[in-house]
């Protein structure tokens, strides 16, 4: 039975464990192809990706492997993201999976992602094998880290595989684990169809291509198919499996992991985790664990040169077609004029997004300083959800305020733990909990305000740690927090754009800092411009630009042309990411600073 003969699986690790290197030594063991011209066509298909080093699309390869049983076994490897802004990607993946590699540096041992993978893991019931990877680095340490591995995750120590994907070692032992520890699939090929979406693209010539594992039933080309979330039909056109290029076949049946294509315009009509039936004899029950995706982090982006709103549209347009969980609405800001309300999935989605829009668009961009969604109970008892902070009611409006809180999990050397817990608690973290993974590990909990996780706890984590914490986290939910709206003013004038909403408490250090901060970012005009930070009607803090000396060109009036030049073009430079706010010139970096704490 050729079913026997499948394993689904993904690799997980936390991040620089090795996960591509050893991705593509399984490859080069099972496919024609080199992992050079493997990855020329696909793996990290994005140039981005490869820059960042990150995996920011699933992808899925069918790869043939002749075990030592004599047989040729169908193996799809499902490449599972990598970060946390990805957590569902990264769990609906595993859902299409019966296994995972497990991969840990020898070196570094658990990290915070590790142990996250290994929960959405256990969460879809998969056969989880244990890599000790970078065995050949001197500073590996496999006893130690498989001791690591039974004590923190409760997996035997005796299954961990000894590696190193780069000296290829121990690439043989994990391919037979695969055979004979991962569960070939199970269904019945002849029930109602249910086919797991666990990723799609869109394809300016194709149309959105979909990533499914058939779970239940047989698919072929030309039957109708419906999208259980929205119920909308669609006759498929081609189904196929990738080798990594894409393989037209007759039908795709039950443990099948391969693409749909069906005349779908909008990669919205296809999400991640729903489940695709047939039109006509539908299955009872989708698959579980769909849900819809919700930006959790919003912030405005708008054109430097207002011509370009037209632009910055339609780049948003493209951006959306691959994207279904990138928002945006139209905003019209006081001080920066035109632009888009953006939600992302995290900081890191966000950072994507706008790099795209500069990089492959070409605009520049000023964007705001990221926010969370608010949740605001007036006086009045109405309850409204706020994502932009210029958008909070008058404190005598406002009854209280809940804010969207996270369960971070940070895993650092014995000797951080102090800066760690002081970073937790000045981020208005509440400890949860804190357990020692060995003599000198340990896993630290808190539950923090997301506002505060979204600015600069990452950077902030890194170098209080010199880089040795790792992080994780996951929202829990919402908590009431006293919090205000500080708006900052310009010359008098209120700029809607640097308004924040800030932990009553730490408002007066925050608006002093901000004050002060901004003194420095924004160049000195021909006038004097005071800067106010207000809560309300009150003036908190305040600094002073003063005014410019002299003009920069005077100085050189009459004196070396090619140093005219120099500095009339060092000058635009710095103009381009300038907005003019009311008569005053912005800087970019102004609009971020609001948010950092130093
Ligand atoms: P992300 O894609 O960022 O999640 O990282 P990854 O987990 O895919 O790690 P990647 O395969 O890119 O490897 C990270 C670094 O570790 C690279 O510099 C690799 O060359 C190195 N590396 C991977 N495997 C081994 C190994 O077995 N031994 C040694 N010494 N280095 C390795």
């Amino acid at each position: 039975n050729r079913r026997d003969r499948i394993r689904n699986f993904s690799i997980i690790a936390h991040i620089d464990h090795g996960k591509s290197t050893l991705a593509d030594r399984i490859l080069e063991k099972t496919s024609a192809l080199t992992s050079r011209e493997m990855q020329d066509q696909m793996l990290d298909a994005m140039d981005l990706e490869r820059e960042r080093g990150i995996t920011i699309k699933l992808n899925a390869v069918q790869l043939l492997y002749k075990a030592e049983d004599g047989e040729e076994y169908i193996f799809h490897l499902i490449d599972t993201p990598g970060h946390v802004d990805f957590a569902y990607e990264v769990s609906r993946s595993l859902a299409a999976c019966e296994g995972a590699l497990l991969i840990v540096d020898a070196a570094q041992g658990i990290e915070a992602q590790t142990l996250a993978n290994v929960y959405l893991a256990l969460d879809n019931d998969l056969e989880i094998l244990p890599v000790i990877n970078k065995i050949d680095l001197p500073s590996a340490e496999p006893d130690r880290v498989r001791k690591e591995v039974e004590d923190v995750i409760g997996l035997p120590g005796e299954d961990c595989i000894p590696a190193s994907a780069k000296a290829g070692i121990g690439i043989d032992e994990i391919l037979e684990a695969v055979v004979k520890k991962v569960p070939a699939p199970s269904g019945d090929p002849e029930a109602p169809l249910k086919a797991m979406i666990f990723d799609s693209l869109y394809d300016p010539y194709r149309g959105v291509i979909v990533y499914i594992r058939i779970m239940e039933g047989t698919v072929k080309p030309g039957e109708k198919v419906k999208m259980m979330a929205n119920g909308k039909q669609f006759e498929v056109q081609e189904i196929g499996v990738f080798t990594p290029k894409p393989v037209p076949k007759e039908e795709l049946t039950v443990g099948d992991v391969g693409y749909m294509i069906a005349s779908i315009k909008n990669v919205g009509d296809s999400q991640v985790g729903d489940t695709v039936t047939h039109a006509a004899k539908p299955t009872a029950e989708p698959m579980p664990g769909y849900r819809k995706l919700n930006p959790m982090v919003f912030c405005g982006l708008y054109p430097v040169d207002t011509n370009n709103y037209t632009d910055l549209r339609e780049a948003l347009e493209k951006l959306e077609l691959n994207d279904s969980s990138l928002q945006f609405e139209a905003e019209t800001s006081q001080a920066l004029g035109f632009g888009f309300r953006c939600g992302f999935l995290g900081l890191l989605h966000m950072e994507i997004i706008q790099e795209r829009i500069e990089r492959e668009f070409g605009i520049d961009l000023i964007t705001t300083a990221p926010s969370v969604i608010y949740e605001v109970t007036k006086t009045d008892g109405e309850v409204i959800e706020i994502d932009n902070p210029s958008e909070m009611p008058d404190a005598q409006q406002v009854d209280h305020v809940r804010e969207p809180y996270v369960k971070a999990e940070v895993m650092v050397p014995n000797e951080y733990v102090g800066p760690v817990m002081e970073l937790c608690q000045r981020k208005r973290g509440d400890y949860l909990d804190m357990k020692y993974l060995d003599e000198n590990r340990v896993n630290i909990v808190y539950e923090i305000p997301l506002s505060e996780i979204v600015y600069d706890f990452f950077d902030a984590l890194k170098s209080n740690t010199k880089g040795y914490a790792s992080f994780d986290y996951e929202l829990i939910g919402y908590k009431e927090s006293n919090l205000v709206k500080m708006d900052i003013l310009l010359n008098g004038e209120k700029v809607d754009a640097l308004s924040i909403i800030v932990h009553r408490d730490s408002a007066y250090d925050r608006g002093k800092i901000i004050a002060e901060k901004l003194k420095n970012l924004i160049p000195r005009q021909q006038f004097e411009v005071p800067v106010q930070a207000s809560i309300g009607q009150k003036i908190i803090a305040r600094s002073t630009i003063k005014a410019m000396r002299k003009n920069v060109l005077a100085k050189c009036y009459g004196g070396d042309i090619s140093r005219k030049r120099k500095l009339l073009e060092k000058q635009k430079e710095g103009k381009k990411r300038m907005k003019s706010v009311g008569n005053v010139e912005v800087p970019q970096e102004a609009f971020m600073s609001v948010l950092s704490m130093d």
